[in-house]
């Protein structure tokens, strides 16, 4: 049996940036010997954070562990614990992953960490797990804070890797945009030049964390 794949993507837009890298991702994992995989938007789902209603830390076998909200969230859930390999793309905002990755993280991660004293992951399926993120910045500007998630990441879920798209293209034409610290023609250059390796990397992450070397 191959992986099972699970790609959950926190970008609004289907065809930009993190789409387009979440995708080779998802080519790549899918492309290993006898994987299988499903796709999901999170801005097409109606969903909330955590509520903090405490229910996945109660010493009750029904209810340890799992999310007790119900919403559109739940089937994404129910499948990424039963993965064996979650992709998961965001642009970043304001120096983070988008609300809806962070509203989904708060659903996953929660419940699958207890309060004691060791703070032992509770999931009993370690999946592999790969970031896709994608920004304006320059390359190095969010590397503690990505190499803080993934040790997160590492800690709750499984084994965790990452990989990033900078100085992203945004606009078709920047001149009809309030947006003159850009330069259009570098950026442009970068989208045709590093965007496609980026592509790549990702679709080489996707294809390890699946096993098809
Ligand atoms: C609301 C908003 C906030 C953003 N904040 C940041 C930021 O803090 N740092 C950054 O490097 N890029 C920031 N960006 C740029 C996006 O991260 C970047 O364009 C990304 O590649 C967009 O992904 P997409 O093409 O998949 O939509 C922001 C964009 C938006 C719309």
């Amino acid at each position: 049996m191959g992986a099972s794949v699970l790609a959950i993507c926190g970008a609004a837009d289907k065809k930009r940036n993190t789409a387009a890298m979440l995708k080779s991702a998802f080519d790549g994992a899918t492309g290993a010997p006898g994987a299988s995989g499903e796709f999901v938007w999170l801005y097409d789902l109606a969903f909330r954070g955590c509520s903090g209603c405490h229910s996945c830390k109660l010493l009750d076998e029904r209810r340890f562990a799992r999310c007790a909200m119900r919403d559109g969230l739940t089937p994404v859930l129910e499948k990424a614990v039963a993965a064996d390999v979650i992709l998961i793309g965001s642009p970043i905002y304001f120096s983070d992953v988008t609300g809806e990755t962070r509203s989904f993280l708060e659903r996953f991660f929660f419940p699958g960490i207890t309060y004691n004293k060791e703070r032992e992951p509770t999931y009993p399926k370690r999946p592999k797990v790969g970031w896709v993120f994608t920004m304006n910045a320059p390359g190095e500007t969010y590397r503690g804070y990505f190499d803080g998630l993934a040790a997160m990441t590492g800690r709750i879920i499984g084994e965790t890797e990452y990989v990033m798209a900078c100085q992203t293209q945004q606009f078709e034409d920047y001149s009809e945009y309030a947006a003159t610290m850009f330069d259009e023609a570098a950026v442009k250059r970068r989208h045709i030049e590093q965007f496609p390796k980026d592509c790549e990397a990702a679709f080489m992450m996707g294809r390890r964390l699946a096993g098809g070397g």
